[in-house]
């Protein structure tokens, strides 16, 4: 059972992505076959500067390792430096419908934005069902804004499969509980284009404002609040503490006596704790560059023997071998 997801180089990593998308992909690398790739290639349709790209993809890999991903146990790579997915791109592209791609709210979201499409905005959703179809991937976890891919993977895998003979795995998307769960300093979902993010390895003193800038209602301390549980600092301590240290924070907000300068001191120091392994381990990675280049090129190497495979397979069947 091969699981596979990619991830987008984007500048700084926060609790919402290390709680949506990071821990889970960590912890399935102890049921094994996991796959993990930085989608490069798909940085194109929104990023034109080199040095951009290089530092973006570079700072994924050292946050994804200093996170926990083990090499040891999974593979882990850099798209592009398996450009046979670039050829099946093609293959499988030969075999989707227009309408198909037309449909994609990725493609309808961005043009709606008035952002002039071009071929690799369109192409988008078939490089991703490359990426998947490339390794007989069985599962794909993804949040919801993704599913709508999977599901034009799934189209075009049988597409292929009854028009040349069966050739690919049809995957199985894992639609991950949304990061919803992972509340915004502003209370909105956290995400990057809503500003409210806590990055996870931000400079201690602009994280600590940060979190005393979170805005709070204004009634006293002493007041009992019955709402306690919608509070934001609380739904962040719950992910962030030891379960009793919230549970009991929760309950001292409830009853009254409990003021939210005092909460949010409490919040930032169990954030600060709970990234402090993470922390470490960064900064021995970006110490020593040439390791994060080797383990890229190892997991390239890796999965580029598992490519081959495929991509060989793919080749007979439509008769290019
Ligand atoms: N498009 C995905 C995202 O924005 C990233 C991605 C690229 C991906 N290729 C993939 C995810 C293949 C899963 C499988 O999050």
């Amino acid at each position: 059972m091969r699981t596979l997801t990619g991830i987008t180089p984007s500048g700084t990593v926060h609790i919402g992505n290390y709680f949506g998308a990071m821990r889970p992909a960590i912890e399935a690398q102890a049921q094994g076959d996991c796959f993990y790739f930085i989608a490069d290639y798909h940085s194109m349709t929104s990023v034109t500067d080199p040095q951009e790209r290089r530092d973006n993809t570079r700072g994924i890999a050292v946050d994804w390792l200093a996170c926990g991903l083990d090499p040891g146990k999974s593979v882990f790579w850099r798209q592009s430096d398996v450009p046979e997915v670039c050829e099946l791109t093609w293959l499988i592209g030969s075999l989707t419908p227009m309408g198909l791609l037309e449909r994609a709210h990725g493609y309808k979201d961005k043009t709606s934005k008035g952002i002039s499409p071009n071929f690799g905005l369109f192409a988008y959703p078939v490089l991703m069902a490359a990426d998947i179809l490339l390794y007989d991937t069985n599962a794909v976890p993804v949040g919801q804004d993704q599913k709508q891919h999977l599901e034009m993977t799934r189209d075009i895998a049988v597409k292929f499969n009854q028009t040349y003979g069966e050739t690919f795995v049809v995957p199985v998307p894992v639609i991950r509980r949304d990061c919803a769960s992972v509340p915004g300093l502003d209370g909105q979902k956290m995400s990057k284009s809503y500003g409210n993010t806590l990055e996870i390895f931000g400079d201690e003193k602009a994280l600590r404002k940060k979190v005393m800038s979170i805005v709070m209602d204004s009634r006293t301390p002493a007041e009992p609040k019955p709402d306690a549980d919608r509070n934001i600092c609380i739904q962040l301590l719950k992910l962030l503490a030891p379960s009793d240290v919230a549970a009991d924070h929760e309950a001292r907000l409830r009853a009254g006596g409990l003021g939210y300068g005092d909460l949010k001191k409490a919040l930032f120091e169990h954030f600060w704790t709970f990234f402090a392994p993470a922390r470490a381990r960064r900064a021995e990675l970006m110490s020593d560059p040439g390791y994060v280049d080797q383990v890229l090129k190892e997991g390239a190497a890796r999965a580029r023997s598992v490519a081959a495979v495929v991509i060989k397979r793919a080749r007979r069947a439509a008769g290019l071998d």
